[in-house]
């Protein structure tokens, strides 16, 4: 089922408690067994989110999200499974195997982050120095205060040619690890200096909160560039990074919105305002990464961009990027020559909250704007509408699509199927969604809808609370006919043996990969008395798991008893197997075969 061997996937839930693993992302109190907490997936303002430690499964009242402590990473940092574990492992110190084989490059990854450590210390350290009154006074007078330099990993590059260089050769770090990190600039000549001098800088940081590289600004307004900022290195890729959303990721997931902003100083005047779902862009165009990133935390942005029409343009490039991978987009633009961070600064909170809350969905923008070009050259409104289709072609929702074709038609004074017909155009033009990945989650989550789905986690329900039936399910089992592949894996398991007094549901519900099956089953360990009469229950998926064999068998039969082309069905011989498939299904239905 993956690649990650299973004796290292248990090293790793044996040494990721789910406990302390929860409590890195929310607030948990103990209440007898269990502990409560304001859960992370849905909003709510008293606590319904349960942990169980003995267990060490998660289970929410208010919302039913539940699972083990892998399913808690995938759905709350929206990972694969492969991925939790991979992440559970760093954080529990764990080397996996296929870390040893890239070994050298694992090294050079810590060698960078621990160069980008040691800078960010060295910067933050002398952000408090005399040597750096100036930069201090500048941000001040910019609302910056002196308390708000950690939360925003702000510091200050000294003006010195080498303060950097000498801060690594004290700790023995090579320079060309300094020099691979974007630290450092090699001189023709082959000596060394460093990169930021006499500047603000602002930390990058991942989502683990490793600093990857600096953006610095200058302090006055001299000639020089306005900022300097790191070049990409193997663990700074502009493309996947968004200043912010480690500090802010937590606010964004429980309003459910994310506010997009250009600069540094426009963030952290937002987060000043308490504004805190905040993300910059930092100057870079916003990628489909960022999308996907973002897509983690929620599914709702505002891009908040400058009035000018270079702002303009980047939001709604923006814009469409997000749409594509399935976010509702909002666009917010300044009024005329503010940007975020002055409009918090004088304006005041009210109308900050005020200024969001008149964002516009990104079609009624588009549609505003093309209103302005209705009394153009029909050239510029074919073009306008185009472009309008081509946003709506990227609508995934269908009746919102129709809505939002309607909309335009009635506006447009034309009617709906040329519109259709050009959408039609758009997507066979650009389209090439072919979500492999998400087809097979959408398989599997009709699967349990399915009388057979239901049966096969029944029995897994019945096992795992009382394993004093598991004898007697296995022996009315063939379990090669078990269809999902993690059930069929656990009662192989359980054939193996299970003594049904030293049996713990938590080694098993720890195991499971299946965000689905974790889910379930954690809701049931968390009720008082599931299935009162367990072994008729058990008895019932047992029957509905025959009659699915059954089932498919006389189906099979119906099918060759339709005459194909050319071949004469045999049909005196296939009705006989039909009544005896039938006559199994009574014998089945009637309890003939269960074995008590
Ligand atoms: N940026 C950059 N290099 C530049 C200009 C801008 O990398 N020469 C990036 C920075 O990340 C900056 C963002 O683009 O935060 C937005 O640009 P701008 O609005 O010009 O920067 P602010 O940080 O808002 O600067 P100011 O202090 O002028 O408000
Ligand atoms: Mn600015």
């Amino acid at each position: 089922m993956s690649q990650i061997p299973e004796q290292v996937i248990d090293q790793v839930r044996f040494a990721s408690d789910i406990v302390s693993v929860v409590s890195g992302y929310l607030t948990l109190r103990q209440k007898g067994r269990n502990f409560f907490g304001l859960c992370p997936f849905h909003k709510e303002k008293t606590p319904s989110f349960s942990v169980n430690q003995d267990l060490q499964i998660f289970h929410c009242f208010g919302c039913g999200a539940g699972g083990n402590v892998f399913t808690f990473i995938m759905k709350i940092e929206g990972l694969t499974f492969i991925e939790s574990v991979k992440l559970l492992a760093k954080q529990a110190g764990i080397t996996l195997p296929e870390d040893v084989e890239n070994y050298d490059q694992y090294r050079e990854k810590e060698a960078l982050y621990f160069a980008n450590k040691l800078a960010a210390q060295l910067y933050q350290e002398s952000i408090r120095t005399e040597s750096a009154a100036e930069a201090r006074q500048y941000l001040n007078s910019r609302g910056i205060t002196d308390d708000e330099f950690e939360t925003f990993g702000i510091g200050y590059a000294p003006n010195s040619w080498d303060a950097l260089i000498r801060a690594a050769t004290a700790k023995s770090l090579n320079i060309e690890v300094l020099h691979r990190a974007g630290l450092v600039i090699k001189k023709d000549g082959g000596s060394f200096y460093d990169r930021f001098r006499g500047r603000i800088t602002f930390a990058i940081v991942n989502l683990t909160g490793q600093v990857v590289g600096f953006g610095a600004r200058r302090i006055l307004n001299d000639n020089s560039p306005k900022y300097i900022n790191s070049p990409e290195t193997d663990i700074y890729q502009k493309r996947y990074i968004l200043y912010g959303l480690y500090q802010s990721r937590d606010t964004i997931r429980s309003n459910d919105q994310v506010i997009i902003v250009e600069g540094y100083t426009d963030l952290t005047s937002l987060f000043r305002s308490h504004i805190r779902n905040v993300v910059a862009t930092s100057g870079t165009a916003l990628t489909e990464d960022h999308a996907r990133l973002l897509r983690r935390y929620t599914s709702n942005a505002i891009l908040l961009y400058d009035a000018d029409s270079a702002g303009a343009a980047a939001a709604l490039r923006g814009a469409d990027i997000l749409l594509e991978n399935g976010m509702e987009v909002k666009i917010c633009i300044m009024p005329p020559g503010l940007d975020p961070d002055e409009f918090a600064r004088t304006k005041g909170d009210e109308e900050v909250k005020r200024l969001l809350a008149s964002a516009v969905p990104l079609m009624e923008f588009k549609l505003n704007k093309f209103e302005s070009i209705q009394h153009g050259s029909t050239s510029q409104k074919a073009s306008g509408t185009r472009d309008i289709l081509a946003s709506i072609a990227k609508v995934n929702d269908p009746i919102r699509r129709s809505f939002l074709v309607r909309d335009l038609a009635e506006r447009l004074k034309i009617d709906e199927s040329s519109l259709w017909n050009e959408i039609g155009h758009i997507e066979r033009q650009y389209r090439f969604r072919v979500p492999g990945e998400e087809k097979q989650a959408d398989e599997k989550d009709t699967f349990f809808e399915t009388s057979k789905g239901t049966a096969e986690l029944g029995l897994l329900q019945v096992a795992m609370r009382h394993p004093n039936l598991i004898g007697r399910i296995v022996k009315n089992l063939n379990i090669d006919n078990i269809e999902h592949s993690e059930i069929r894996l656990l009662f192989q398991n359980f054939l193996k043996g299970v003594d049904p007094l030293t049996f713990k549901p938590q080694d098993y519900l720890t195991a499971i990969q299946d965000a689905k099956i974790a889910a379930k089953l954690s809701d049931l360990m968390m009720q008082e008395n599931p299935h009162p009469k367990p072994w008729e229950f058990a008895r019932d998926c047992l029957i509905r798991l025959h009659l699915a064999l059954v089932d498919t068998e006389i189906k099979r039969v119906k099918e060759k008893m339709k005459p194909a082309a050319g071949v004469e069905p045999d049909l005196k011989s296939l009705m006989d197997e039909l009544v005896y498939y039938l006559g199994e299904r009574k014998k089945i239905q009637s309890g003939e075969y269960i074995v008590e």
